[in-house]
C-alpha cells in the first residue's frame, strides 16, 4: 500500500485543450475546426507532448492523428482487454485495469503523463488527478453545437469551474498569440490542498 502511494506520487499527469468560448474541443462533426487550431498554440503543446514519458488518448484521437513522431502511445479504448501490447500503440481498457495498476506497469519509476483528450479521457483523468491542466482559450471562436472538454460543461458549468472543483488553481493568463488571439492558463495543483 506504502509502495503504491510512493509510486502515485512519482507520477505527473499534464492535461493539454484548446476551447472555444464555449467550451469546445470539436464541432458537431466531431473534428476539431480550423479556428481552434493556432500555430503558438500547437507549438506549445508538442514541446509539452514531447516532455512526457508517455502520451494518453482516445481511440478516435489515435485514429485521426498518426503517431509520426514515435511518441509512447496509451489508447484508451472499451475493446482493450487490460493492457494490450499492440503494433501501433500500448491499449488500455480503463473498466479492465484500474490507473494505478496500469501506471506501475507502464511508469515503474514513476514519470510524466501526457493526456491530450477527449472528452471521455479529460474525463477519466479529473477522476484519477492531474498535477497540472494547461488551458488554451481562443476567447474569439464560438463553436456552439459540438465535444466540450468535460463531461461537466455540457451541464452548463465553465471549464475552469470543473477545474477548481478538483482542487486546481489557476496560474496567470499568458498570451500565446496576440494576433488570434489564444490565451493560455496552467492550473495546478494546490501543494496545500489536503
Ligand atoms: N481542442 C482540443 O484541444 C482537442 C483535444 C482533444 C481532442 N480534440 C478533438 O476531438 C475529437 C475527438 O475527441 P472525442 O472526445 O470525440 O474522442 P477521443 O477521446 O479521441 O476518442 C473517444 C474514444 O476513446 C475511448 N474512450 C474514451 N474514454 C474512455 C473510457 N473512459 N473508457 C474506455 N474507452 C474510452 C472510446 O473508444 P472505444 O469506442 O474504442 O471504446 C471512445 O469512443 C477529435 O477531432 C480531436 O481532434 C480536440
Amino acid at each position: 500500500m506504502a509502495a503504491r502511494l510512493f509510486h502515485e506520487l512519482m507520477i505527473a499527469i499534464h492535461g493539454y485543450a484548446i476551447v472555444s468560448v464555449d467550451d469546445m474541443i470539436a464541432d458537431a462533426s466531431g473534428v476539431t475546426p480550423r479556428a481552434l487550431m493556432n500555430d503558438a498554440d500547437w507549438a506549445y503543446f508538442q514541446a509539452g507532448l514531447d516532455a512526457a514519458d508517455i502520451v494518453v488518448l482516445g481511440r478516435l484521437g489515435h485514429e485521426a492523428n498518426p503517431n509520426v513522431r514515435g511518441r509512447r502511445r496509451v489508447v484508451v479504448s472499451s475493446s482493450a482487454g487490460g493492457l494490450d501490447a499492440k503494433d501501433d500503440a500500448v491499449w488500455w481498457n480503463p473498466a479492465r485495469m484500474p490507473w494505478a495498476q496500469a501506471a506501475e506497469r507502464l511508469l515503474p519509476s514513476g514519470g510524466r503523463v501526457a493526456v491530450p483528450g477527449g472528452q471521455g479521457v479529460f474525463d477519466l483523468f479529473l477522476e484519477i488527478g492531474y498535477a497540472a491542466f494547461h488551458l488554451s482559450r481562443a476567447p474569439g471562436v464560438h463553436v456552439g453545437a459540438g465535444r466540450r472538454l468535460f463531461s461537466a460543461c455540457d451541464g452548463g458549468q465553465a471549464a475552469e469551474a470543473v477545474l477548481g472543483a478538483r482542487g486546481l488553481v489557476a496560474g496567470p493568463e499568458i498570451l500565446l498569440d496576440p494576433v488570434a488571439p489564444v490565451t493560455l492558463r496552467i492550473w495546478e495543483r494546490d501543494q496545500g490542498a489536503a
